[in-house]
């Protein structure tokens, strides 16, 4: 092949440096052009042959090699970095990784096969990235124009409607368009796919055994696409999977692929105090809190968001959506606010038939009958998220006001 990959090993021990060459000997565009033994000696190496991949050891002496990925990610963001960890790094290593926005990563034991498919994809990627920026790009941001979005859906307790919302909000938001995947993190079965008549052939469980090197393509191989365009990252099928095995790291990982990737990001939780939970909660933009309509919801709601606030998530991201409301024995818009102590974002209203016959089919609302009520309330809610999605989308605002519908 014309196109010669050239790779920088950076590791202190000989032995590993020869192990790494040895595995990548036989693949005729791959070039190794330097070896480096600490971490300064890697980035004086890096800059100097501008290579198109570093393998670098993270736990490196004199300059660590997680700093001189950081360093060498803002200085020569056309370089390729693959960072190889032993498996026993802590919390600290793992959020300074997603941070600096260093994503590929391998842990040892590394296999050949894999060391290879590796290299190839990270020189792909950068080679991709390198195109976009230009020639001389000077800083790495995952995307130009508006911030790519990562909707949590959550609420404090099950049965609010936050898949209804989550599903019927993410085909709003795509509009027809590909920018919106869902993710379902409803780890003991989750309905999305259900509710998008989808039947997926992988799920979330599949990306489990992949932990080593989360990105873009293995999340995309695991995921299905709807007829409205919406990606799905479907939730691991009942009882193949124990859901309390995803970490804080894997839902990171898969989350910060995707929001390269996708403009916005719907993510479905189950339970609230679940660390996957939690971690997408923290990696998410907006944080969605369902709260059903009436008196003991709206009092766990209240709740609930004080919790929210109390371990620090920022005002700014939590936007209340209530549902079902409308009911016979109603409660005033306004009391529903002083009630929860917290603004709210849109008030979705009550219609049994509509949802139970839109689950039953696995046809969204908001597609299938996109003129009732709740389907214009919930392409409100998506354009108050994206003024410029639901825009695109051709929909029209029916009002203005979050509280339009309920006249
Ligand atoms: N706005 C609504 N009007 C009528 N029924 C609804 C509405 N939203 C949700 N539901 C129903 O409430 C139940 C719970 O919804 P679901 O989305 O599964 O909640 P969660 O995901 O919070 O557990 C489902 O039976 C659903 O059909
Ligand atoms: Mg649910």
């Amino acid at each position: 092949m014309a196109d010669t990959i050239n790779i920088v090993i950076a590791d202190n021990e000989l032995s590993e440096r020869e192990k790494l060459k040895s595995m990548l000997a036989n693949e005729a565009d791959f070039q190794i052009v330097g070896e480096a033994r600490d971490g300064r000696e890697a980035a004086d190496l890096v800059r100097r042959e501008r290579p198109r991949i570093l393998l670098i050891k993270e736990d490196l002496p004199v300059q660590n090699g997680l700093a001189v990925a950081e360093q060498l990610t803002t200085e020569m963001p056309e370089v390729g970095i693959i960072l190889i960890l032993t498996g026993s790094e802590g919390e600290e290593v793992w959020h300074k990784m997603l941070r600096a926005g260093i994503r590929e990563f391998m842990t040892r034991p590394i296999a050949a096969d894999r060391l290879i498919e590796e290299v190839r994809k990270v020189a792909r990627l950068q080679e991709k990235q390198n195109r976009r920026t230009g020639a001389t790009p000077s800083v790495i941001t995952p995307a130009e124009g508006p911030k790519h979005q990562i909707i949590t859906v959550t609420g404090p307790r099950g049965g609010c409607g936050k898949t209804v919302i989550a599903t019927n909000l993410a085909v709003a938001l795509a509009g027809g368009s590909d920018k919106v995947a869902i993710v379902d993190l409803n780890l003991w079965g989750g309905d999305i796919a259900m509710l998008l008549d989808m039947t997926p052939r992988r799920s979330l469980g599949d990306l489990l055994p992949g932990f080593g090197g989360i990105d873009y393509d293995v999340v995309d191989s695991v995921m299905g696409k709807h007829g409205c365009g919406v990606s799905v990252l479907a939730a691991p099928l009942t009882g193949t999977f124990d859901g309390s095995t995803l970490s804080r790291y894997m839902v990171q990982g898969i989350l910060e692929a995707l929001r390269e990737h996708y403009e916005f990001t719907l993510v479905d939780t189950g339970y609230a105090n679940l660390e996957s939970t939690l971690a997408a909660m923290d990696y998410s933009d907006v944080i969605l809190v369902v709260v059903g309509m009436d008196l003991p919801r709206l009092r766990d709601g209240k709740l609930y968001l004080k919790n929210l606030l109390a371990a620090n998530y920022p005002k700014e991201k939590i936007r209340v959506v209530v549902n079902r409301a409308g009911g016979s024995r109603e409660i005033p818009a306004g009391e529903v606010e002083s009630i929860l102590e917290f603004p709210v974002l849109a008030q979705l209203p009550n219609d049994e038939g509509l949802v139970a016959s839109s689950v039953n089919l696995g046809q969204p609302f908001v597609t299938n009958s996109p003129n009732r009520p709740l389907s214009r309330a919930l392409q409100n809610l998506a354009e108050g998220l994206a003024p410029s999605a639901a825009a695109a989308a051709g929909k029209k605002r029916s009002g203005g006001r979050w509280f339009s519908f309920m006249q």
